[in-house]
């Protein structure tokens, strides 16, 4: 169905058209209600084509403008136009809209096989704030996506074939050098259970990730087990599918808690079998130089402003690194996948990886030159100091702990104590998705678990206000009439349609949470002025718990796309 701007837009450009402008003419929501509902400022921009006065062809326009759907038309200013729209026309479209809902979108968006690449935890290591925001971002852009239409699969991409692999297995060798795992005249299968728990992952990873950085012995062991896991060592590879497991469960628990959920779990390692088809073709084909002992090849174009490095494919000790097994990723997701478009919810500080990525899957012809690559970077979550969070201590910030602050400081703010986590979780999550992906922000629990302003937790408890008044009111029947409602809020709920739209195209969480938050807005100061429970006209009583309930229906449709979870009562 058309979307009231749409509607609007063919209108106007029919008038225009008769007054003699010809132009597609752009209708937007009028911030400002007392004026209009809808305006265009398109007058200005034809002033310069026709060489006439805006206000002329303003007024121009709306002579030759007219329809049933418009209650009221007028210039303002220097040429705005600005339009108010029939309450019996938006009666009928509110009710038509609400039961469209979920196919808004279908006739304009081509559905893809889109791929969310987005958590990215690494194996071993704990999962700390930085990863946070990938998790976030990356759900809920994977359901607006979904939602529009695309076929989507999300894909966690485990860091699970790196150096800290090594490191991780040089920790527990030496904390137990008698397991199998490091007898090479080993014969037999490996053991079924896990040598490893994940407190012991947790304890061996930062303690030897402490001591390769000073010291090159332990550095050089560190990557000649990587080499070796990476080429074949078999006990190596039996204790690393232990590690990955024991690792994949603790982050399951995680990402439960964040309501984030994954299609796929698979990892950098998945395409381990292809890395060396994958290099022989740059070898082969002659595109592939050594540099510092390195296997490298150019992505560099003539019109670039900023020097970009070459693509490596091989370290100098022969192991492949993140470049390759992110190339080896694309292809499978090409070639397996059948993906049409990948987008990457990383770090914004990886931009430049994710720049030569792309272009050596297009420029070698690995991917279609069509394919739809897209780096949706984040911004970092910063201390009050304006780095990166950190704790008390100065470590790196666990999610386990975050949580638990933000927890607390919900906790002070909520006498219902059952209550607690759900809140917390979606003051830590809308905290998250609501500042624009690219910035960095502040971490503020005290101001997240506000129950003012544009927060979670207000959005949940505006959500179960307008519940229970539903509640309070029953069953009723009667006619709805957009007469009887508050033409803000109607007009507000019409434009959910553009801003999914956009918050896609942009890949943008942070557009609906600014809408969510100003819906909750105009309905809870509309709520403070009007009781619908004791009204006595029927049909108007009817009009306004029908408005109450498309309210709860966008309301509880956007906290989906944002996932973050809701409460019935608070
Ligand atoms: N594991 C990486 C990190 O922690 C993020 C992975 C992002 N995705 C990718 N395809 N490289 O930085």
């Amino acid at each position: 169905m058309k979307f009231i701007t749409e509607i609007l837009s063919d209108i106007l450009t029919k008038g225009a058209k008769l007054a003699g402008y010809d132009k597609k003419l752009t209708i937007t929501t009028c911030d400002l209600q007392e004026l209009g509902d809808y305006q265009c400022t398109d007058a200005m921009s034809l002033a310069k084509v026709y060489h006439k006065s805006p206000a002329i062809i303003a007024k121009d326009i709306i002579s030759q403008t007219q329809d049933k759907i418009i209650k009221a038309i007028n210039v303002a200013g220097a040429g705005y136009i600005n339009i108010k729209i029939d309450e019996d026309f938006l009666t009928n479209y509110i009710v038509e809209y609400v039961n469209n809902l979920d196919n808004l979108a279908s006739s304009r968006i081509s559905p893809k096989n889109t791929i969310i690449d987005y958590g990215g935890a690494n194996v071993a290591k704990p999962l700390h704030v930085g990863h946070l925001r990938s998790a976030n971002i990356g759900e809920s852009i994977k359901r607006i996506c979904k939602y529009v239409g695309n076929n989507t699969l999300g894909d966690v991409h485990l860091g699970d074939w790196g150096l800290q692999m090594g490191m991780v297995i040089l920790g527990i060798k030496r904390e137990k050098p008698e397991l199998v795992y490091f007898d090479e005249n080993f014969v037999g299968e490996y053991p079924k259970d896990s040598p490893v728990t994940i407190s012991d992952l947790e304890r061996i990873y930062p303690s030897i990730s402490k001591e390769t950085k000073e010291n090159e012995k332990t550095l050089k062991e560190a990557k000649d087990i990587t080499y070796a896991l990476q080429h074949g060592n078999k006990g190596y590879f039996a204790l690393w599918k232990h590690i990955v497991d024991t690792s994949i469960k603790d982050l399951k628990i995680n990402y439960d808690t964040l309501n984030v959920h994954f299609d796929l779990w698979l990892g950098e390692s998945d395409t381990r079998g292809d890395y060396d088809n994958v290099i022989n073709y740059f070898v082969k084909n002659n595109y592939a130089y050594e540099s510092e002992g390195a296997l490298v090849v150019d992505v560099k174009e003539e019109n670039d402003s900023k020097e970009i490095p070459p693509f490596m494919l091989k370290k100098s000790d022969g192991s492949v690194l993140y470049s390759t097994t992110d190339l080896a990723t694309l292809i499978e997701r090409y070639k397996k996948y059948k993906a049409e478009k990948v987008v990457y919810v990383v770090d914004n500080r990886q931009e430049l990886h994710f720049a030569s990525l792309f272009r050596v899957a297009k420029k070698y012809n690995l991917v279609p030159k069509n394919m739809e690559l897209v780096f949706a970077g984040f911004g970092t979550m910063n201390g009050k100091d304006g780095k990166p969070y950190k704790t008390r201590d100065g470590g790196v910030m666990k999610l386990k702990n975050l949580i638990e602050e933000v927890k607390n400081s919900a906790k002070e703010k909520s006498n219902e104590n059952n209550t607690s986590e759900v809140v917390a979780i979606s003051a830590l999550k809308f905290a998250d998705l609501s500042i624009m992906r690219t910035k960095d922000y502040i971490f503020d629990p005290e101001k997240f678990c506000a129950f003012e302003g544009k927060t979670g937790p207000y959005l949940l408890y505006s959500l179960t206000r307008a519940k229970s008044i539903l509640k309070k009111v029953g069953e009723i029947s009667g006619k709805f009439n957009a007469n009887f409602c508050d033409k803000k809020i109607l007009l507000s709920l019409t434009n959910f349609a553009n801003t999914i739209i956009s918050a896609y195209e942009n890949l943008a969480p942070n557009e609906l949470c600014d809408y969510a938050y100003k819906l909750a807005n105009d309905f809870n100061s509309f709520y403070a002025k009007t009781s619908i429970i004791n009204e006595k006209d029927m049909d108007k009583k009817y009009s306004l718990c029908m408005q109450t309930k498309f309210v709860v229906t966008i309301l509880e449709k956007i906290l989906n796309l944002l996932a973050i979870e809701t409460l019935d009562k608070m």
